[in-house]
């Protein structure tokens, strides 16, 4: 398993802040929570990064589950009550089962192939506790994946400076980003770069990974930021 972050956890929040808004996602996500799973009191965020959406989720119970132990480090930080768990997403066990277990912004797509797709879902779909609700945020469709897009993201704060920039290719089901970033600090400039490889997977083969984990998903295909969302209960 790949740990594609562990070099920009730190700027993750700068870089990321401006495209979601998390506070906003926090509030939908419990709405829907509430709505489908009325007094859902625990939670569990699946490939949590930073902690961003747990950190205006703190009305639940919640625990956190990343890959990466960069991007624990600082939802550790954000977060220090909070209990956080290094793993991987496509076979964890808690040992415990949620009211909610939600997994956001695309962080599925790490998984790669379908085979690690169905046993991300069943793992997710293990820890929830009866009537409990999984919400998946997805990456792109094969059909809504675009040729020859220019990727770019810049931050300029006082002290910190950031462009990240990439030309993202698809090699048959998967897509690469091969990201470039240059990230000024009074420290001085510091360059590096990121492979991140995500499946392109079918609405088809999504809903089908919650049918062989035994959830029937409902798909919205707008969700946070138009790349759709699954809400299937336990
Ligand atoms: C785009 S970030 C999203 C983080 C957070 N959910 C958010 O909304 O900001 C993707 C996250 O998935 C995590 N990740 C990638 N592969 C994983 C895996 N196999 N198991 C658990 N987490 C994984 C990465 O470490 C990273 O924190």
């Amino acid at each position: 398993m790949r740990r594609v972050f562990s070099r920009s956890a730190r700027i993750y929040d700068a870089v990321y802040s401006s495209i979601r808004d998390y506070p906003r996602e926090a509030a939908e996500l419990d709405r829907l929570i509430q709505e489908r799973r009325p007094g859902a009191r625990t939670l569990l965020d699946v490939a949590c990064g930073t902690g961003a959406h747990l950190e205006h989720l703190m009305g639940y119970e919640v625990e956190g589950l990343d890959l990466d132990p960069e991007m624990l480090a600082v939802a550790r930080a954000r977060l220090p009550n909070v209990p956080f768990h290094e793993g991987d997403m496509a076979s964890f066990d808690l040992g415990k089962r949620f009211d909610a277990v939600v997994c956001m912004f695309s962080s599925i797509g790490y998984v790669k192939t379908e085979y690690r797709l169905h046993s991300a879902i069943a793992s997710m779909a293990r820890h929830l506790a009866p009537g409990g609700l999984l919400v998946v945020e997805p990456w792109l469709t094969p059909e809504a994946w675009v040729d020859g897009h220019v990727s770019g993201a810049f931050v300029d704060e006082p002290e910190l400076k950031i462009a990240r920039m990439g030309l993202p290719q698809r090699e048959g089901t998967v897509s690469v980003l091969d990201l470039e970033y240059l990230v000024a600090t009074p420290d001085g400039v510091e360059r590096f770069s990121e492979r991140h490889e995500l499946g392109l997977f079918t609405v088809e083969q999504c809903l089908e990974a919650f049918r062989a984990a035994g959830l029937e998903a409902d798909h919205d295909p707008e969700g946070p930021m138009g790349r759709g969302l699954y809400i299937a209960t336990a």
